[in-house]
C-alpha cells in the first residue's frame, strides 16, 4: 500500500507532534510503502522570506531525518525537486471548478488569520491534489483539519477520470483517532500557538523551564497526591512504562514528594527519549551536504513514478511533445 504525507516545516516541533503525528508516521514506514516530501512549495503561500524559506526547509529535513526517516524505506523528498508536480497542478486546474475551492475552510480560515489572501494560498488544494495524484497513492494520513484536502483531491481525480477514462487511483485519507491529544504545560491543546509546548530539540535548561511551567494542584509536599486527570501525569505517562507508572502513582499515593521532584524525573526522562534524535541532529547541522544528497536521492526515486505519470496525462489533454 502506497501512503503519502507531506510536511510544512513550522519551525520548533514539540511532543504533541512528535507522538501525534510523527511517530505514527514512523510506524506507517514499516508498514507500508511511505512517501514522504517537504511542501516546500506550498511553505510559499505564506512565507515570502527566502532566508527562512531555505532554512526550514532544510531544517526539516535534518528533523525527520534524525527523528528515524530512513530513506532506503521511504521515498523522501523535497517537492520542489520533482517539477512534474507543477505540470500537473496546472493541468488539474483545469478539471477544478471555482465553486469547489471556494467553499474551503482552510482558505478561509488562513485569510481571517491575516495571511494575505494570494492566488496560491486559494489554489493551495489544487498543487496537493497534484502531490498526491501524480504518485498513483492509496492513502494519505491526515489531521482532521486536512479531510477536506483529501476530498478534493478526490473530486478533481474523478472529473478528469470522467472524461480520460481510469487515469488516477482515487487516494482516501485515514485519520488516526487512536491518537489522543497532547496536553500542554497548562492543561489544554498542546499548540505553538498557545506557549504551551514541551519542545524537541531544546537546550537541557530549557527543557527543565518548560517542565517547570506544567500546571499542577496545590496539594502540599508531604500529603498524598491524587495522579488521576493530573496534567504532569499524563504527559509522564508517554514516557514510561508501565513499571514506571506504577512506582510513580505510588509516589503520588506515598505523599512526601512534591510535584517539584516528579518533574525533575520526567524532565531527564524526556532529555534521554529523544537523546539518539539529538546527537543525530547535531551530526546532520555538520553534514547538511549529506541531507542535501539523500533528498536528491529521493528526489530521483519520485522522479521516476512522476515522469511516468505525467507523460501518460500530457497524452490525455493533448500536450504535443
Ligand atoms: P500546532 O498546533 O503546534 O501549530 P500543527 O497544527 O503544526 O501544531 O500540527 C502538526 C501535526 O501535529 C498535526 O498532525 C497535528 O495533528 C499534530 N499535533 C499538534 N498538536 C498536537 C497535540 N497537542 N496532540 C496531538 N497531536 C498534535
Ligand atoms: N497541507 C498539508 C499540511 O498543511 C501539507 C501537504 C501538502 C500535504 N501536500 C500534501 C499533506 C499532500 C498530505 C498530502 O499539513
Amino acid at each position: 500500500m502506497r501512503v503519502l504525507t507531506g510536511i510544512q516545516s513550522s519551525g520548533a516541533l514539540h511532543i504533541g507532534n512528535y507522538f501525534g503525528a510523527i511517530k505514527p508516521m514512523l510506524e506507517l514506514q514499516e508498514s507500508s510503502d511511505l512517501f514522504i516530501f517537504i511542501a516546500n512549495y506550498h511553505a510559499l503561500t505564506s512565507l515570502k522570506d527566502s532566508k527562512a524559506l531555505k532554512q526550514n526547509t532544510l531544517e526539516a529535513a535534518k528533523i525527520f531525518l534524525s527523528l528515524g526517516i530512513d530513506p532506503q524505506k521511504s521515498t523522501f523528498w523535497l517537492q520542489s525537486d520533482v517539477k512534474e508536480v507543477l505540470e500537473l497542478y496546472w493541468i488539474l486546474s483545469a478539471y477544478t471548478p471555482m465553486g469547489l475551492l471556494e467553499r474551503a475552510h482552510s482558505y478561509k480560515d488562513k485569510v481571517a488569520k491575516g495571511i494575505p489572501a494570494n492566488h496560491a494560498l486559494f489554489s493551495y488544494p489544487v498543487l496537493m491534489a497534484a502531490d498526491i495524484l501524480l504518485y498513483d497513492i492509496d492513502t494519505v494520513p491526515v489531521g482532521k483539519d486536512q479531510i477536506q484536502h483529501i476530498e478534493i483531491a478526490r473530486d478533481i481525480a474523478q472529473k478528469f477520470n470522467n472524461d480520460h477514462g481510469e487515469i488516477f487511483k482515487l487516494p482516501q485519507f485515514k485519520v488516526d483517532e487512536s491518537v489522543a491529544t497532547v496536553p500542554g504545560t497548562n492543561g489544554e491543546k498542546m499548540s505553538k500557538s498557545y506557549g504551551n509546548t514541551i519542545d524537541l530539540f531544546t537546550t537541557q535548561k530549557r527543557l527543565k523551564k518548560q517542565i517547570g511551567k506544567i500546571v499542577t494542584d496545590s496539594t502540599p509536599l508531604e500529603e498524598p497526591k491524587e495522579y488521576e486527570g493530573c496534567n504532569l501525569y499524563k504527559i509522564c505517562e508517554l514516557f514510561m512504562d508501565e513499571d514506571e507508572l506504577k512506582n510513580l502513582r505510588q509516589r503520588y499515593k506515598n505523599g512526601g514528594e512534591g510535584y517539584g521532584h516528579f518533574k525533575a524525573d520526567l524532565s531527564s526522562k524526556i532529555w534521554d527519549y529523544f537523546e539518539e534524535a539529538r546527537e543525530k541532529k547535531a551530526y546532520f547541522d555538520e553534514h547538511e551536504d549529506e541531507v542535501m544528497d539523500i533528498l536528491s536521492y529521493g528526489a530521483k526515486k519520485a522522479k521516476k513514478i512522476a515522469s511516468k505519470k505525467i507523460e501518460t496525462i500530457r497524452k490525455c489533454v493533448g500536450i504535443l511533445e
